[in-house]
């Protein structure tokens, strides 16, 4: 029977026969009498489930719930209580996954629920994501408040959302979930990535066309927007929108109706939209290519995503949840990570965030086989550190210009990938696991200039120079 942890929450410590009875499923019982102490045990250990058990020391259960919801989304919890109303189950059982025991008097029944729950668990957990904000790992305190932030502005069904991040760092992941947390959640979520259709065509995907509206538009055709009526829309990539589409966005924004293309009814549309960019729209504004009114429009609410690097404790559980997905995908049995490997995953800098983590897992699951994940399977991550640079940096540099060193390791390992494919922008971007358009971006503000196929050159001029006035400023 495999082994886990459960974690006990309630002010009466562990009553006898209790150890006993969760040895008996497998598990190992520990207590803590309240959330921030339990919350406390469960950042250094991995848990397979928690148990509450009232009285909690100053704490109601919801409380409790709240506060583990924050931290371990994930984690099954089962609350044993005998004298609560069915109707306070009910409310809990709405708004949380929680799961009731009523049978308080010996734990072996209640030992036997838990193992019931961790397998069901394990089993959903392997399926595809959920879509709700249980999807979002993550322990570092920056998640914690990034999901505390989106269940808050999930409810409000109205409120227009801005999401900021680099590439991978979950805009899609998260988009997904405020529209499942929120009242909108039974109607449709319709993501349309900005960049990806065709100008030509975006408007009237967009907004849809009445029959004749131009040479092929033989029939009507509802736009995304009136399909996602009641729902939720992701405008992916919103900086790449072009002028004209951003003037008819922000005139739906205002009136709340559109006008199919060769239509002259004004539709009524309720939907929430969402926005999601990893370019500086600010600066995009002020180069005169993004709209101001509508920036301020689609920013009502501006969620940050933070770059993995700024929330390197989220690596071990996000490494961890990949590797149990993959191994189930690509029927492997890796068992975890060796601890130089994981020290590896953990000082590595992911320039391209969540998304290259996992492909490099996948990488490592597919290409390898064994019982655990060793360092020397993850040699293609060779750490931008050993660059071949030839200057040191600390010789000019004083050591604490954190941004000044992230621009050297993002162009380390930019230039090396470059290198090993021979200058294919697709390619290193696919190794990098970030997209073209990102490759492309940092190729031009480094000023990189990819000479014949084989050739990758950096004009030094070009940065030293930028490089001493930051250190002087
Ligand atoms: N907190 C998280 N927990 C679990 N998985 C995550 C998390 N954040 C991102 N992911 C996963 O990482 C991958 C990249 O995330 P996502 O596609 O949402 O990023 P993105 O910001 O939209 O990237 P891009 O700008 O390239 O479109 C996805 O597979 C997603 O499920
Ligand atoms: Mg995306």
């Amino acid at each position: 029977m495999a082994s886990g942890k459960v974690l006990l929450v309630t002010d009466r410590g562990l009553e006898r026969g209790w150890k006993t009875a969760f040895a008996a499923q497998g598990f190992d019982l520990d207590t803590r009498p309240d959330s921030t102490r339990a919350i406390e045990l469960i950042d250094t250990e991995g848990l397979d489930a928690v148990v509450i058990r009232p009285p909690l020391r100053g704490e109601k259960v919801e409380e409790v719930l709240a506060a583990l919801r924050l931290t371990t989304p994930r984690v099954p919890v089962v609350i044993v209580d005998p004298e609560v109303t069915p109707r306070e189950v009910f409310e809990i059982c709405r708004t949380s996954s929680a799961e009731y025991h009523f049978d308080a008097r010996s734990p072996g029944p209640l030992a036997g629920t838990v193992r019931q729950v961790v397998e069901r668990s394990r089993a959903a957990r392997s399926g595809p994501p959920t879509g709700s904000i249980d999807a979002i790992l993550g322990q570092a305190a920056i998640t914690r408040e990034l999901r505390a932030t989106v269940l808050k502005i999930a409810r409000s069904a109205a409120t227009t959302i801005l999401l900021l991040g680099e590439s991978g760092t979950g805009k899609d992941l998260v988009a997904h979930a405020l529209h499942e947390s929120s009242p909108r959640a039974a109607a449709a979520f319709v993501p349309i990535n900005c960049s990806a259709i065709p100008e030509a065509l975006l408007e009237s995907e967009l907004f849809g066309h009445e029959p004749g509206a131009f040479t092929d538009a033989k029939t009507l055709k509802l736009g995304l927007l009136e399909l996602a009526n009641g729902g939720t829309v992701f405008l992916d990539e919103v900086a790449e929108l072009s002028m004209p589409i951003q003037a008819k966005i922000l005139r739906f924004l205002e009136e709340r109706t559109l006008k199919r293309l060769g239509g002259t009814r004004d539709i009524p549309v309720d939907l929430r939209i969402i926005s999601g960019t990893h370019v500086d729209l600010e600066e995009a504004v002020s180069l005169q290519r993004f709209r101001q009114d509508l920036f301020f429009r689609l920013q009502v609410v501006p969620v940050h995503l933070p770059p993995l690097r700024e929330r390197v404790e989220d690596i071990p559980v996000l490494a961890r949840h990949f590797l149990d997905t993959l191994n189930l995908r690509f029927h492997k049995r890796f068992g975890g990570f060796a601890p130089d490997a994981m020290r590896r995953l953990v000082e590595h800098l992911w320039p391209g965030n969540i998304r290259e983590l996992k492909n490099a897992v996948e990488r490592v699951v597919l290409l390898e086989d064994g019982s655990s994940i060793e360092s020397s399977m993850l040699d293609f991550l060779r750490p931008a550190l050993e660059a071949t640079r030839p200057e040191p940096v600390s010789v000019s540099q004083p050591p604490d210009r954190a941004s000044l060193r992230w621009d050297d390791l993002e162009l380390d390992t930019l230039l090396r990938a470059l290198e090993q494919c021979h200058g294919n922008q697709s390619e290193a971007a696919r190794r990098l696991g970030v997209s073209r358009d990102t490759v492309r971006h940092r190729i031009n503000k480094f000023g990189i200039r990819l000479e014949t196929r084989a050739i990758v050159t950096l004009p030094l001029d070009r940065r030293l120079p930028a490089r001493e006035a930051e250190s002087g400023s």
